[in-house]
C-alpha cells in the first residue's frame, strides 16, 4: 500500500484497465487505483502472473483486482477482453495504456521483425484498446479517461530506441488528436512521460550488465534520481480521479528535470562497440526467453 495524497475512497465507482498492469509501474497505478477504491481490470500475456498480481492487490487493498490473459497486438482478442469487462459490471470509466516492450539496440542492426515487435506492442495494441473502449464510451453515452504511459523520448528522440520512440510519439499524438475528436463525448486522453522508474521488465532490455550500467550512469543532472513509485501513482491518480475534467490531451513527464537537464535517452551508447552490443543482445534475449515460456496467449 503506498501513502497516497489523497483522500481513501476518492476512486470509488471507477472501474479502470491497466494493461500490462500485472508487472512494473502498471502494477504500481493499479494497486493505488484499488486502495482508494477502485475496480481494476490487469492484461498481459502471462495469465500466472496477472492471477498473482490480482490475488495479492485485492487481499492488499479489498478491492475487485481481476486479471484477464490477453495480447493487445490481436485486435479481436481485445475486442473480446473489453467486451468480458462491460458484460462484468458495466462501463470501464478509466484506461491505462501501460503495456509495452522495448530493448536497446543499434537501429542498424535491428530487423522488420525487430522494429514490429516493438511498434506492433506500443503503437497498434495501445490504439486498438484505446478505440475498443472509446466507441463504447461514445454508444453507450459514458464518460471515459485515458492515460498513456509514454516517454520523455517523445520530445528529443530515443537514440537506441527508436522502435519505441517512434511508437510512444505516435501515441502521444493519438492522446492530443483524441482529446479534441473525443472530448464533446466527455472522454478525456492524458499522458505520462515518466523518467527512469527502476523495474525489472525495462532494466533488463534497457540497462543489462554488458551495457555498463547505462541506465544509472544517466543520472548525473536534474534531481539525480530515480523515480519513486508513489510518485507516479499520485500523478496518476490525479489525472485519472474526478475534478480535473477540463484537463485533456496533455502529456506530463515525471522525471526530476532529466530529460531537460540532460536529455534523459541514451545517446552515450554511442561509445559501444561491435563486442559490447553482441553481449547486450544476448542477454536481453536470455531475459526474452525466460519471459516468453510464462506466456499463455
Ligand atoms: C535486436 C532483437 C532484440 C535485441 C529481440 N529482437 N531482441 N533485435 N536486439 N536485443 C528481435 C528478434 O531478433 C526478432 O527478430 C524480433 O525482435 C522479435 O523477437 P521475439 O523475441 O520473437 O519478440 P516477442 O516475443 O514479440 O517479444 C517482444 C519483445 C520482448 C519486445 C522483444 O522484449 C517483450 O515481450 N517485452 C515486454 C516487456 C518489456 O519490454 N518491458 C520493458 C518496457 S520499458 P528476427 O528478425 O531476428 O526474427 C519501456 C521504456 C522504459 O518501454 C524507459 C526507461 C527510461
Ligand atoms: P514491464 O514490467 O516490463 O511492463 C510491461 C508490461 O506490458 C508487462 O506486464 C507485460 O506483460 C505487458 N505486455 C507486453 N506486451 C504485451 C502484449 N502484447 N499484450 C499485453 N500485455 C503486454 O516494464 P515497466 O517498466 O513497468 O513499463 C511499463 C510502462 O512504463 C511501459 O509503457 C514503459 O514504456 C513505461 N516506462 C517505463 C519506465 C521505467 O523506468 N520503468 C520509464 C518510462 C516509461 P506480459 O509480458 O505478460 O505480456
Amino acid at each position: 500500500m503506498y501513502d497516497l495524497m489523497f483522500r481513501d475512497g476518492i476512486l470509488k465507482g471507477k472501474r479502470i484497465l491497466v494493461t500490462g498492469g500485472g508487472t512494473g509501474l502498471g502494477e504500481v497505478m493499479s494497486e493505488a487505483y484499488a486502495q482508494l477504491g477502485a475496480t481494476v481490470y490487469i492484461c498481459g500475456r502471462r495469465k500466472a502472473v496477472l492471477d498473482e498480481t490480482a490475488k495479492t492487490l485485492s487481499d492488499k487493498t479489498k478491492s475487485k483486482v481481476t486479471g484477464i490473459a490477453c495480447d493487445i497486438r490481436v485486435a479481436e482478442a481485445v475486442d473480446d477482453m473489453v467486451a468480458q469487462i462491460w458484460a462484468d459490471g458495466g462501463p470501464l470509466t478509466g484506461l491505462v495504456n501501460n503495456a509495452a516492450g522495448n530493448f536497446i539496440s543499434r537501429t542498424k542492426d535491428l530487423s522488420p521483425r525487430g522494429f514490429n515487435a516493438i511498434a506492433d506492442i506500443v503503437f497498434r495494441g495501445s490504439f486498438y484498446v484505446t478505440l475498443s473502449c472509446g466507441k463504447r464510451w461514445i454508444e453507450g453515452g459514458n464518460k471515459g479517461s485515458v492515460i498513456s504511459i509514454l516517454t520523455t523520448w517523445i520530445w528529443n528522440g530515443g537514440p537506441f530506441t527508436v522502435p519505441s520512440a517512434m511508437s510512444k510519439a505516435g501515441l502521444n499524438i493519438m492522446t492530443k488528436s483524441l482529446a479534441t475528436e473525443w472530448g464533446p463525448h466527455g472522454i478525456r486522453l492524458n499522458a505520462i512521460a515518466p523518467g527512469p522508474f527502476p523495474t525489472k521488465g525495462a532494466w533488463e532490455r534497457l540497462n543489462p550488465a554488458a551495457s555498463g550500467g547505462n541506465t544509472e550512469a544517466r543520472q548525473t543532472a536534474g534531481m539525480a534520481r530515480n523515480g519513486e513509485m508513489f510518485e507516479l501513482a499520485n500523478l496518476a491518480t490525479f489525472l485519472m480521479a474526478d475534478g480535473c475534467d477540463y484537463l485533456t490531451g496533455q502529456t506530463i513527464a515525471i522525471d526530476g528535470g532529466m530529460h531537460l537537464a540532460a536529455g534523459g535517452n541514451f545517446a552515450r551508447l554511442a561509445a559501444l562497440g561491435d563486442a559490447e552490443w553482441e553481449a547486450i543482445r544476448g542477454q536481453i534475449r536470455s531475459a526474452n526467453d525466460k519471459d516468453k515460456v510464462q506466456r499463455s496467449v
